[in-house]
Order: C-alpha cells, then sequence, then structure tokens
C-alpha cells in the first residue's frame, strides 16, 4: 500500500512519506481489552479508538517506513523515553521497569506486547516485532510521570511536546538523506501535517485536544469540523487504511473498506468529553488574576476575539468559521498560506499553563512573550504590572 496514497491529480509533489506518529508496539487492537478502563473495553469506543486504533497504518510504519526493524534491533526503552514517548505505567505490573533492563530493545518489545507505550501498536510473535502502527495517542496524550519521567498513568487530550514525531520518522531506513534532514529538523512537540502534501517544511506545534466543546472549527487555520482534521491526520498522516477528499486542498483519497470514516463519531464523542485539565493549585495570583481579566477584556482589546468561555470568536461567523489575516495580529503567515482557509483561527484559550511554547508556530516561548507580542503589535503600551497580570489572567484559563 503506497504510504502516500492515491492522490488527485491536481497534486504531483515528490513522495515524502506520510509522517507522522510514532512507534508502537503492542499487541494490535485487541489488546484494547486489556486496558483498564471499563469504557476502553469495547474496541469501538471512542477511548479505544483514540488510544489504540490504528486504522491499519501499519502498512505505513511497517510495510513503508520499516520502524518495526529499528525498534527491534535499536530502539531501548531509554531511546523511546529520549524521543519523547511515553510508557502506561497502569499496562505494567508493579516494579516492571526496575526488574527489566532499560537499555535492551527485548525490553521494549515486552513493553510493546503489553500495549504499555502511549500512541504505539506492535504485534510482538515469537519474541519478534513483526508490525508497528501508530494511533492519535502519540501526540495527543501524555502521562502523569507518577512512576518516572515519561512513566505515569495516561492523560488524554494533553499534547505530547517532548514528542519527536521527526526523530522517530527520521529512523526509517526507507527515506534519503535528504529527507531525513527535514524531519530531523522539527524539534519536540512539532510535526508538519502537511510536508508530505506540499513539500514545504514549516512544522507546527502540536495542540491539546481537550477542552474542545463548543468550539465547532478545527485547527490553527479552521479547516474544519473536529471530524474533518480527525479524518485529514488518520489518512494522509497516521497512513490509516480510509477515505479523505477535500478539493480544497487538492485530494481525493478513496480506499476501501474504509477503516477511518465509520469511527468518527465514537472518536469525537470522546474529544468532546475531555475537559481542560485546571492549573495547580496556588500557581496563579488570584487577585492580579482578576485585575488582568478585566484589562484582557478591556483596555488590551484581547476579549474581542478570545470570548469567554471558549475563548475564541470562530464561532461567530455562523456556518463558516470566522478567521483571521496573519497580518491582523502579527503571525507569519507561511503556515497559513498552505491550509484551506489561508487565514488563523483565534486560537481557544484552554490550560494555557500546561502546553507552551504558544501561537501555531511555537514562536511564543512564555505567556509573557505572548503579551509583549501583543503589546508591540498593538501598541498598547502595557505596563510591566499590566504585563504581570495578563499574564496570571492567562495561567488562570
Ligand atoms: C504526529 C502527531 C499527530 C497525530 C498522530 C495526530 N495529531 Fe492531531 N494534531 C497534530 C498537529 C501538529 C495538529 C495541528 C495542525 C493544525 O492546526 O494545522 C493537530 C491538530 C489536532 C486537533 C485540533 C486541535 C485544535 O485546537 O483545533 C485535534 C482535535 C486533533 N489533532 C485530534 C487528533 C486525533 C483524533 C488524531 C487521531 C486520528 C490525531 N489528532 C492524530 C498532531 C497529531
Ligand atoms: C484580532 C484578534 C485577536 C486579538 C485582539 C487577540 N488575539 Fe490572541 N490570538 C488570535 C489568533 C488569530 C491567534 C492564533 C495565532 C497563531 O496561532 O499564530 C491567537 C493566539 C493567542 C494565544 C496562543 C494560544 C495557544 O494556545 O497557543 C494567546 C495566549 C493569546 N492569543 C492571547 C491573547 C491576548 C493576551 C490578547 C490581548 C493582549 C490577544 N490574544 C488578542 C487572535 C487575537
Amino acid at each position: 500500500m503506497p504510504l502516500r496514497p492515491t492522490m488527485s491529480r491536481s497534486k504531483k509533489r515528490p513522495v515524502w512519506l506520510g509522517a507522522l506518529s510514532t512507534l508502537a508496539l503492542a499487541a494490535g487492537l485487541p489488546a484494547a481489552a486489556a486496558a483498564p478502563d471499563a469504557t476502553a473495553r469495547s474496541p469501538h469506543s471512542g477511548q479505544s479508538i483514540f488510544r489504540f486504533d490504528t486504522f491499519g497504518d501499519e502498512a505505513q510504519w511497517t510495510d513503508k517506513l520499516r520502524l518495526h526493524e529499528v525498534i527491534q534491533a535499536a530502539v531501548s526503552p531509554r531511546v523511546a523515553l529520549s524521543v519523547g514517548l511515553k510508557v502506561d505505567a497502569e499496562a505494567l505490573p508493579p516494579n516492571f521497569l526496575a526488574r527489566h533492563d532499560l537499555d535492551s530493545p527485548a525490553t521494549t518489545l515486552e513493553l510493546l506486547r503489553r500495549n504499555a507505550v502511549v500512541g504505539l501498536v506492535g504485534k510482538v510473535k515469537d519474541g519478534r516485532l513483526v508490525s508497528v502502527g501508530t494511533t492519535c495517542a502519540i501526540c495527543h496524550s501524555t502521562v502523569d510521570n507518577s512512576v518516572a519521567p515519561g512513566v505515569g498513568k495516561r492523560l488524554d487530550g494533553w499534547p505530547n511536546l517532548d514528542l519527536n514525531p521527526g526523530a522517530i520518522i527520521a529512523l526509517s531506513p526507507a527515506l534519503t538523506d535528504e529527507q531525513k534532514a527535514v524531519y530531523g529538523s522539527w524539534g519536540p512537540g512539532r510535526y508538519d501535517p502537511r510536508f508530505n502534501i506540499d513539500g514545504i517544511n514549516g512544522p507546527v506545534v502540536i495542540p491539546p485536544a481537550y477542552g474542545l466543546s463548543g468550539v465547532p472549527f478545527e485547527t490553527f487555520t479552521g479547516d474544519g469540523p473536529i471530524s474533518y482534521w480527525n479524518n485529514y491526520v488518520a489518512v494522509t498522516q497516521m497512513g490509516g487504511h480510509g477515505s479523505f477528499s477535500d478539493p480544497r486542498l487538492g485530494i481525493d483519497i478513496v480506499q476501501e473498506p474504509d477503516l477511518v470514516t465509520p469511527k468518527l463519531p465514537a472518536l469525537l464523542a470522546y474529544q468532546l468529553s475531555l475537559p481542560k485539565p485546571q492549573p495547580p493549585t496556588a500557581s496563579v495570583n488570584e487577585a492580579a488574576a482578576r485585575r488582568g481579566e478585566t484589562l484582557f477584556n478591556g483596555a488590551a482589546g484581547c476579549g474581542g476575539c478570545h470570548i469567554a468561555p471558549t475563548y475564541t470568536d470562530v464561532h461567530t461567523g455562523g456556518n463558516a468559521p470566522l478567521l483571521h489575516d496573519a497580518a491582523e495580529t502579527g503571525m507569519d503567515p507561511a503556515y497559513a498560506r498552505r491550509t484551506a482557509t489561508q487565514k488563523y483561527r483565534t486560537t481557544p484559550l484552554r490550560a494555557l499553563w500546561q502546553h507552551p511554547p504558544y501561537f501555531h508556530d511555537g514562536s511564543a516561548a512564555t505567556l509573557l512573550d505572548v503579551v509583549n507580542h501583543y503589546d508591540r503589535h498593538f501598541e498598547l503600551r502595557l505596563t510591566p504590572a499590566d504585563k504581570f497580570d495578563l499574564v496570571e489572567f492567562l495561567k488562570s484559563l
């Protein structure tokens, strides 16, 4: 099966690979039955799809990229953790890691066999890794580090900003040096979901998949609703066996049987059920945050675009997303130009404390950098005290 399934004639671009996600291991779909939560027991539940469903993308990660060979030969748990992969402690017996060699790829195979590598599904037969595929969780879940750094309980919807998808893809022996150089340039927490389509290199930050209830248009550029984007990613990026068409992008992929489309409603319901996490206790100066809120909705003018409670205005356009030209907020227009809408969506502000860096390209490392950006762009003349208050308010969202 082609890495990059059939593209319509309008886009004839080099066939890089489809891109993305990580390694996976474990035991294929049936392993979902071993998941701890009762709700995850059915492989048809949205949670199970989000965590464990590869949509048949082994065709990409195994057959094309041959990552199973690389993992078997050279990816120890220590290496896996170093590229940001996370281990689900609840899938392991107590003290498992203490009793196993973390420098041995054989331990990685055992983790995969137990379905304990977040977002990677591997099939192990007679001590060999025969296939590997990826799931949504590789980029959009992390763990709470309760056992060790990178090892703990799953946190679905939290972007894995330690994950280095480019470095993982670059491990593939099927790539040219030129391709490896591009993937290797992305860094942790970033991924380019369009590089294999348009050949342009410009990764964006992996965003949260929580706190999306009430936000009708997804992605930094508001290309469509959640299911549109889930379908896009599953088929064009993960390499899942399904269909996706968007004439705006010149993409028309038809693959039967479609292992993606029938699962979109359950996947959508699960994403909408994921609340934004609350800031850690006592991490916010409440009095400053209240002053910051007044400033946000008043003199600083933020509230005109970031409208509570979701803190976006994308829904105010009715059936079409309300979007902004890059120049309006002083953003780099390069990524928007590659998308269906060519503009940026006012990002819904959710648990900002949890996922620096900010803006689609991560150009603001901290919330103070965000405030300084707007202070310059809108010539707000904020005082240091104003900036402090605004940052405290942003931390509280
Ligand atoms: C390799 C990493 C990766 C994988 C795998 C992945 N995504 Fe994403 N996801 C991204 C990136 C990067 C974006 C931002 C793209 C953009 O906005 O243009 C994104 C955007 C999103 C958004 C929009 C968030 C928002 O605020 O608008 C949702 C929802 C989402 N992904 C869910 C999923 C689901 C469900 C799957 C599995 C079908 C999935 N993703 C697979 C990296 C990934
Ligand atoms: C004209 C509309 C508009 C105004 C006014 C505005 N924003 Fe934004 N905001 C946006 C857009 C569009 C983005 C997405 C930009 C990007 O991703 O490159 C954004 C992104 C952000 C983000 C990044 C969120 C994330 O998860 O990465 C923060 C934080 C933010 N704005 C805070 C503010 C603050 C504080 C103010 C007031 C000082 C403000 N905004 C004023 C439209 C606006």
